[in-house]
């Protein structure tokens, strides 16, 4: 499973785009990944990164327990890749993340803990903060938001494979914001390209959004891996304008995604129209981040779900 990450396809999006049809937009669709998200990449760097320094040891029992809080995607892909790698996995995430995201991580063996569903991805922050204060001896913690090995794993992959494949053409990058790894790894690698490629980081306008695994700044605690010079702009996008964009790219694109995607790409289809109605060329490239049936609730026949 491991070696199934990454190399994900990049493809027109022909209709969404269609009002700007000189400057592409093409999805890198992460959703593609086995764990079905850009989070994958995170997931995997971490754990690699913590086995080859000794912290986790895959298959002894000795080994510490890997714990991070996550608002489900990185859970999903924690459970995956520490049941493919031997790693004991503890999640913490708030008590309304989707059922699916939590049926899922429990289905590959990973214990959780939910934190306080009004506080979001910060109160489950807080949790593992509190359990790492008086457990450190069990665990490892993670930390995804301080990792220099979540966006290292953007930096070696998202965004190599960008540049490998439209490298000669792409002159803007499209990613939400979350633990920001995504946009700063990839970005600190298509800045090192010959030509200058804008790079927009896009976040919830509101602070109670609607755009899962995305983050305000301006109210959140903002990760330490983040740094503010390296987006070259930032658009701020509603909760309202995310959702209408994830229902058309499923109805035009056939390309069911979730709101954060939607979010992303009506940034990135703003930003090409910007571009056309000035008479300019270009190509986006915007991350599609996870698939939509992750947002679907439990159907009744699913044996384990209690009504
Ligand atoms: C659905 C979704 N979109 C976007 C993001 C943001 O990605 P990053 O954490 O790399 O900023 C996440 C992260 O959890 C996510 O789950």
């Amino acid at each position: 499973m491991t070696e199934a990450v990454g190399r994900t396809p990049l493809v027109r999006l022909r209709n969404v785009g269609r009002n700007a049809p000189d400057v592409p937009i093409y999805a890198k669709l992460e959703l593609a990944n086995p764990g079905g998200s850009v989070k994958d990449r995170a997931a995997l760097g971490i754990l690699r990164a913590a086995i080859a320094s000794g912290d986790l040891k895959p298959g002894d029992p000795s080994s510490k327990t890997l714990i991070d809080a996550t608002s489900g995607n990185t859970g999903v892909a924690y459970a995956m890749y520490g049941a493919a790698l031997g790693v004991p996995i503890r999640l913490v995430m708030p008590a309304n993340v989707s059922q699916a995201r939590k049926d899922i991580a429990r289905a590959f063996g990973a214990e959780l803990t939910f934190s306080d569903r009004l506080e979001g991805s910060d109160g489950a922050i807080r949790v593992v903060a509190e359990m790492m204060k008086t457990e450190s001896a069990r665990f490892f913690h993670a930390d995804q938001y301080s990792n220099p090995a979540n966006p290292q794993a953007h930096y070696e992959g998202t965004g190599a494979e960008i540049l490998e494949a439209v490298g000669d053409r792409i002159t803007h990058f499209v990613a939400g914001i979350g633990t920001t790894g995504t946009m700063m790894g990839t970005t600190r690698r298509l800045k090192e390209w010959g030509r200058p490629i804008r790079c927009v980081a896009v976040q919830p306008a509101e602070a109670l959004h609607g755009l899962d695994g995305l983050k305000n700044l301006e109210s959140a605690l903002v990760p330490a891996i983040y740094d503010p010079k390296l987006p070259d702009e930032t658009r701020f996008i509603g909760t309202e304008d995310g959702w209408t964009m994830a229902d058309r790219l499923a109805c035009e694109e056939g390309l069911h995604v979730g709101h954060s995607t939607g979010a992303n790409v009506h940034a990135a289809v703003k930003i090409a129209e910007e571009v056309q109605a000035k008479g300019g060329r270009g190509l986006v490239v915007v991350i599609a981040c996870d698939r939509g049936d992750r947002y679907f609730a439990p159907v009744k026949w699913e044996r384990k779900t209690v009504w």
